[in-house]
């Protein structure tokens, strides 16, 4: 090494073996690639024929990290991670559609989510029927032989709909057992609600949320049996998306989790207080919270959660300029789209997270136009509250 030139030394000066530092954190191997000890390693690699790394897009030892406490804390055989939520779920639907397929998907969904089923899947001949799922008796009469994924979110975004999975999974299973059913756990979490234990076959999250938690990554994940999870890994991630979740967000993510029953318990422990507060408030006329006795799957959510989460949607009593007034009237609150972050974020979903949906698509899937979205923060239950009643107040002057 010493009368190598410098520009080489520079690079491989000091190298330290790469294992056995046995830190106690998985460190991030902010690597891209990895070196082989042979020729035939790297061969050997590459055909599956032995296990470990060699390119950050197709494993990564943070990623591998991540996936496997995803898929164990949400009792899958496997899990990926991804880039973001619509990176998992783009991956998880073109790994297993073709031209022809049909879908059969809630009538609620995230509005990027919706955006894909609505105007993407039409232009690869994929035919999609929303359907609102939190009926029961309504998925019967939309299965086709050519069905292949029914995909729901429960509670929904943004108007909290929840739908049977229990129940959707067996209908969906005695039409045809090859039927994939797809619950996107975004707003549970594994803490409040596992789908797979209920009969679904792929859970899907959008990581950017109460996993991670604290309102610093963009990241997605999906769930599922070993097979599928090979299927979507060696095509959705690795060439129809390449939606590869880097080391660094992985690292960031395996840290929230750590905390997130503990936040999980706070987030729901608030929302039900400011849920309770919104619905005595004669200016506010309409609450969707699952905690609710007024919700119309109260013992549903009961049933198939532990908590009913902590995501708030509301109409208030009064136009559009009111709804908006109140919004920019919140001081605590913060005026921002994501959700299970930290601090308490408002939005107005027909304008922002669903502006994906016209307005008669908005009508059709429940989402008022002034219907607003709360994702309840960890700060204090009485300050968050304190602040939506100033804003209540100010809008009557
Ligand atoms: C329920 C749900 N699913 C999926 C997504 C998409 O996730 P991402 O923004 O991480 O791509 C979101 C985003 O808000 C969401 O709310």
């Amino acid at each position: 090494m010493d009368n190598q030139d410098f520009a080489t030394r520079q690079i491989h000066a000091g190298s330290l073996k790469r294992e056995n530092f046995r830190p106690l954190v998985m460190p991030i191997y902010q690597s891209s690639t990895f070196y082989f000890d042979s020729v035939e390693q790297g061969a050997a690699l590459f055909a599956g024929e032995q296990d470990g790394y060699f390119y950050t897009r197709i494993d990564n030892p943070n990623q591998r990290e991540l996936a496997a406490r995803l898929a164990q804390l949400e009792g899958g055989e496997g899990g990926l991670v991804f880039a973001s939520g619509m990176g998992a779920i783009s991956s998880m639907f073109w790994s297993l559609l073709s031209s022809g397929d049909h879908v059969i998907a809630g009538k609620t969904l995230y509005g990027c989510t919706y955006e894909l089923l609505h105007q993407g899947f039409p232009r690869f001949m994929i035919d999609v029927d929303f359907v609102d799922l939190s009926q029961n008796g309504m998925l019967e009469q939309f299965l086709r032989p050519e069905t292949k994924i029914i995909y729901i979110e429960t509670p929904a975004n943004p108007n909290l709909k929840i739908a049977d999975i229990s129940y959707l999974a067996t209908t969906a299973h005695s039409f045809n057992p090859e039927i994939k059913v797809v619950v996107d756990n975004t707003f549970a979490t594994p803490y409040l609600q596992l789908p797979l234990s209920l009969g679904a076959d792929i859970v899907v999250h959008s990581a950017t949320k109460y996993l991670n938690g604290h309102g610093d990554v963009v990241a997605g994940a999906v769930i599922s049996d070993s097979e599928t999870i090979k299927l979507i890994a060696e095509n959705g991630l690795r060439y129809f998306t390449g939606s590869v979740l880097g080391p660094f967000e992985c690292f960031l993510i395996s840290r929230g989790l750590k905390t997130l029953d503990l936040r999980m318990e706070k987030h729901c422990a608030n929302a039900l207080k400011v849920a309770e507060f919104l619905e005595q408030d004669s200016r506010v006329k309409k609450v969707n919270f699952p905690g609710l006795k007024s919700h119309p799957a109260y013992q549903l959510a009961q049933k198939q959660m532990k908590l009913p989460g902590a995501m708030i949607s509301f109409e208030l009593a009064g136009d559009k300029e009111y709804c908006a007034s109140f919004v920019n009237n919140c001081k605590l609150c913060r005026r921002a789209v994501s959700l299970g972050d930290a601090e308490t974020l408002i939005q107005h979903p027909a304008s922002m997270t669903h502006n994906t949906y016209s307005p008669e698509a908005l009508a059709e899937a429940d989402i008022a136009e002034n219907l607003l979205r709360i994702s309840v923060g960890l700060e204090s239950a009485a300050d968050i509250i304190a602040d939506l009643k100033q804003a209540l107040d100010n809008c009557d002057n």
